[in-house]
């Protein structure tokens, strides 16, 4: 049994994240690579309903730390159920975010002590690390440009609706976290779809991961 890959992409709003999750799951299609598409939170039955609370409703309803304990509850719950034993029957799963999210989120903006954001994590994501995750970095004035062209405000308001500040300060974050880590790829979301998907593939390949 040949072994599947785990990937992640991760970005601020706006930044083309499920435009090119899906122009990749096309490409592995076309080439009979059978991959598992999955997005946090959220990813299995118990993980979507931890998602209604932290997506819908009023933006000042949970503090920091209840959010990161929801996020980290939905993520391993997502990994327990679904990620790992997929991964362990090879499978390959690209997932649209996962924990660089919460170091970015609720650690760097958040202002969350690192080291206990990491520690949870660790415990949460039972060792299932992505081969590579993929950073769509764009700046946050046409992202959220973006982002409302597709109405994405009309129904999950309550991350969406903060300040252009925080959605600077998450840009950083994600570049950031990018300099701990060479599985960590930035890639330039001004560029066009074509282009985009071009760098992911090209990087694939040059990890040997398809
Ligand atoms: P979502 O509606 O899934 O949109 P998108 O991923 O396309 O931005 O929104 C999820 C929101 O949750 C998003 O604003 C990022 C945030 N988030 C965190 O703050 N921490 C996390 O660990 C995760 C996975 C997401």
């Amino acid at each position: 049994m040949s072994k599947g890959f785990f990937i992640a992409f991760e970005g601020g709003d706006g930044s083309g994240k499920t435009t090119q999750i899906k122009l990749l799951a096309k490409y592995l299609k076309d080439r009979k690579v059978p991959v598992h598409l999955t997005k946090e939170p959220g990813g299995c039955d118990m993980a979507d309903k931890i998602r209604n609370l932290l997506v819908k409703g009023d933006v000042n309803s949970l503090d920091d730390l209840s959010e990161f304990l929801l996020f980290s509850a939905a993520r391993h719950e997502h990994v327990r159920t679904t990620i790992k034993p997929m991964l362990d029957n090879g499978h390959s799963i690209i997932t649209d975010r996962f924990y660089l999210s919460s170091y970015t989120y609720q650690s760097f903006a958040g202002g969350l002590d690192f080291e206990f954001v990491e520690n949870i994590t660790k415990k949460a994501i039972m060792g299932c690390e992505p081969e590579l995750t993929f950073v769509l970095d764009i700046n946050p004035i046409h992202g959220i440009a973006r982002a409302r062209e597709r109405q994405l405000f009309q129904d999950e308001l309550r991350m969406e609706s903060k300040k252009l500040a925080y959605h600077e300060k998450i840009r950083e974050g994600f570049l950031k976290a990018a300099e701990t880590s060479d599985n960590i790829i930035v890639i330039d979301a001004e560029q066009s779809v074509e282009e985009i998907h071009a760098e992911v593939i090209k990087h694939l390949e040059n990890r040997k991961l398809i």
